[in-house]
């Protein structure tokens, strides 16, 4: 697939597939980034006189009762604030009364359609990309622009399987996300350095070992960085750690042990008390929620000596106030070297929006799980012709 920017797409009805999946309580949308994000495209198009029909997933529509918690009806309000151009909403998102109304668009109209997982109920017409569905979804228009990055792991109606029926090109947003990815991927400047935190081990394990073959060094925290403890023999008491794969992580951490850093020393909760343990004196009754000075050192001597950083994961229970600090010391640390930081994975980029860091970095992934396969991989199924 190529760029719009390749593209003459002028005067023309253009499907514009969207990553609108925000955070929703209660009617208020608590982070907008993802709508911010996808402005430019959006107004590349309009500037060109085209109509656009947006369509987008929001949450997962497995029940009668996820219908409206999920609905974008909110995220038309936020687009309709954003944009100087005239916005509709259409509660359909199928039939022929909506292609009534969209016959009806005039130059420069914008409609969001309704959450294309509201087919996934019963049938996951949208998840099993359904030919009949994406071919209807392709009858709406002209062209079709892909700039939902977050879901380019998947292969779906709305945003893999109408690209057979249209001319198809991705968007700006998804031009920024595989230049500066494929930058990170293919030529990061050297030491290179990954810090990978997070609850589990086992949908990161082939994430940790393409990066041991291109990294200098990686840092763990979380429960990651507790199953390698317990890989290497030591008490973690009642910490979140991935037992069941503690071969895989003996094997990985035996194969690249000197580009390993390992956290020495912890916070943890004892009977609900906040306490400070080195690595070997951790209790049966602890559990670990955050890193320790000790640890901060190492990291900070590593991040002295690094160029590019690549971070995907955080190295404490940042949500919690009194197990925060490692996070927050870390954020700081990494916003005050010389390093190119690229931030990827939905918790990484949560913890550095969430605790004030969300300027303050190279690069921010608007991808969770879809980055994580990009840089496994090196390309998304549906950026594929
Ligand atoms: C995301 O938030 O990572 C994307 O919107 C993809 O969502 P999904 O994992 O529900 O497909």
């Amino acid at each position: 697939m190529k760029s719009i920017k390749e593209a003459n797409i002028n005067n023309k009805r253009v499907i514009l597939r969207c990553d609108l999946n925000v955070t929703i309580k209660d009617g208020t949308i608590i982070d907008d980034a993802k709508i911010i994000k996808s402005l430019n495209t959006i107004n590349y198009l309009l500037e060109g006189n085209n109509s656009i029909i947006i369509l987008s997933h929001l949450g997962k529509v497995k029940s009668n009762e996820d219908f409206d918690k999920n609905t974008l009806y909110p995220v038309y309000l936020r687009l309709r604030e954003l944009l100087n151009t005239n916005v509709y909403f259409s509660k359909d998102n199928t039939g022929e009364e909506l292609k009534h109304e969209i016959n009806k668009l005039k130059a420069k109209d914008v409609i969001l359609l309704e959450n294309t997982r509201y087919l996934d109920y019963p049938d996951k017409l949208e998840s099993n990309c359904d030919d009949s569905l994406s071919k209807y979804w392709a009858s709406l228009g002209e062209v079709f622009v892909n700039d939902a990055f977050g879901t380019s792991h998947r292969k779906h109606a709305s945003n893999y399987g109408i690209k057979k029926y249209l001319d198809s090109y991705y968007g700006l947003l998804i031009d920024e996300e595989i230049t500066k990815l494929n930058e990170l991927i293919n030529e990061p400047t050297k030491p290179f350095t990954v810090i990978m935190g997070g609850a589990k081990v086992d949908d990161k394990l082939e994430l940790i070992d393409s990066l041991l073959k291109k990294c200098d060094n990686l840092i763990v925290g979380g429960g990651i960085a507790n199953t390698f403890l317990e890989a290497m023999g030591y008490n973690i008491g009642k910490s979140l750690s991935n037992s069941g794969f503690i071969n895989e992580i003996k094997e990985i951490y035996n194969k690249y042990k000197n580009k390993i850093i390992i956290p020495s020393d912890f916070f943890v909760d004892n009977n609900g008390n906040r306490e400070y343990r080195t690595i070997n004196d951790i209790n049966d009754e602890d559990i670990i929620y955050d890193i320790g000075q000790e640890s901060l050192k190492k990291i900070e001597e590593t991040i002295k000596n690094t160029k590019t950083v690549f971070l995907n994961g955080t190295v404490g229970l940042y949500e919690k106030e009194i197990y925060k600090t490692g996070t927050v010391s870390l954020l700081k640390l990494l916003k005050e070297s010389d390093s190119k930081v690229f931030v990827g994975g939905g918790d990484a980029v949560s913890s550095v929006n969430k605790l004030g860091f969300q300027n303050d970095f190279y690069f921010k992934s608007t991808g969770g799980g879809a980055t994580l396969e990009y840089i496994i991989n090196g390309y998304a199924p549906a950026l594929k012709d």
